[in-house]
């Protein structure tokens, strides 16, 4: 496994790789890895000759009063679970690295960028997008795979895969959690004993929103309302939004259709978690 930390070095090696006819899939991550990222590490493998991941906790994404600086890191224990999974370069810069002194250009997607977190983190996809577009330059993957929890960063950076004409082959992988329904974060590392329970309330509010539409209910307005109910019943759960809304726009429905996302973000204590799951009906 080839650990390169300059970019010059990456785009080189990258390059070499194409002409020599290899398939090369990109797993960008911020470190700290767990059990989601091996998983989209092994659907990347699967897919091509050569796995390539990032580890870049990327300030531009972090808002001033964000928790970059707490950000968990562990660049040992990261290289040596890519190492087992079978990744062939970790490509690992400094922010000096990534970001040139006098940088002034940016990516944004306008719309889908609006809804949901983009509501409470209005920066947070511009760094994204920037971000994943200075990776797609640097590391030349034909195939890039990113985890269907953050539902709403697939959906943006898909959006700009295709409005800026990439190349590339965006590939959603389907959440994992741990055994008692927890969807895997690296923020969960946050979480006391108490507030892991707590956290519970996300996923299980999603098995009861489900319930509700495979039993007949339409509104989305009475669906949210025990969404939200359900969440703020637990101690520490503090909620910044509950969404349902079109799948493909992100914007708030106000009657529900055969495929619905329902997307959630809630403060558990200091640590703010994500969860979501597209609502359809199962009888058809
Ligand atoms: O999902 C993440 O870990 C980050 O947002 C990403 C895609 C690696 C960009 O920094």
């Amino acid at each position: 496994m080839q650990i390169i930390r300059s970019v010059e070095q990456m785009q080189k090696t990258a390059e070499a790789l194409r002409l020599e006819g290899k398939i090369l899939a990109l797993v960008p991550t911020m470190g700290f890895l767990h059990e989601g990222h091996l998983e989209l590490m092994r659907v990347g493998k699967s897919h091509a000759d050569q796995l390539m991941i990032s580890i870049f906790v990327n300030p531009t994404q972090f808002s001033p009063t964000e928790d970059f600086d707490q950000y968990p890191r562990d660049t040992e224990g990261d290289i040596e679970k890519a190492r087992q999974v079978g990744v062939d370069i970790v490509f690992m810069p400094e922010a000096d690295e990534m970001y040139t002194p006098g940088a002034q250009t940016s990516v944004l997607v306008h719309r889908v960028t609006q809804h949901l977190c983009g509501r409470s983190r209005p920066t947070f996809f511009e760094g994204v997008t920037t971000v994943v577009c200075k990776l797609f330059h640097i590391m030349k993957p034909h195939i890039a795979v990113f985890g269907q929890k953050d539902y709403q960063q697939l959906t943006v950076v898909s959006r700009m895969v295709m409005d800026l004409n990439m190349d590339i082959r965006i590939i959603g992988v389907p959440t994992v959690r741990d055994p008692d329904g927890l969807a895997m974060s690296s923020r969960n590392n946050y979480l006391s004993p108490e507030e892991r329970k707590s956290a519970l309330s996300l996923k299980k509010s999603l098995d009861l929103a489900d319930e509700m539409f495979n039993a007949g209910e339409r509104d989305p307005a009475i669906i949210k309302k025990a969404v939200e109910a359900f969440i703020e019943n637990h101690p520490h759960a503090r909620i910044d939004y509950v969404s349902l809304c079109d799948p493909v726009t992100l914007e708030d429905l106000e009657t529900l259709e055969n495929e619905n996302l329902l997307a959630l973000a809630v403060w558990i204590g200091k640590t703010r978690l994500i969860d979501n799951r597209l609502i359809r009906d199962k009888k058809e």
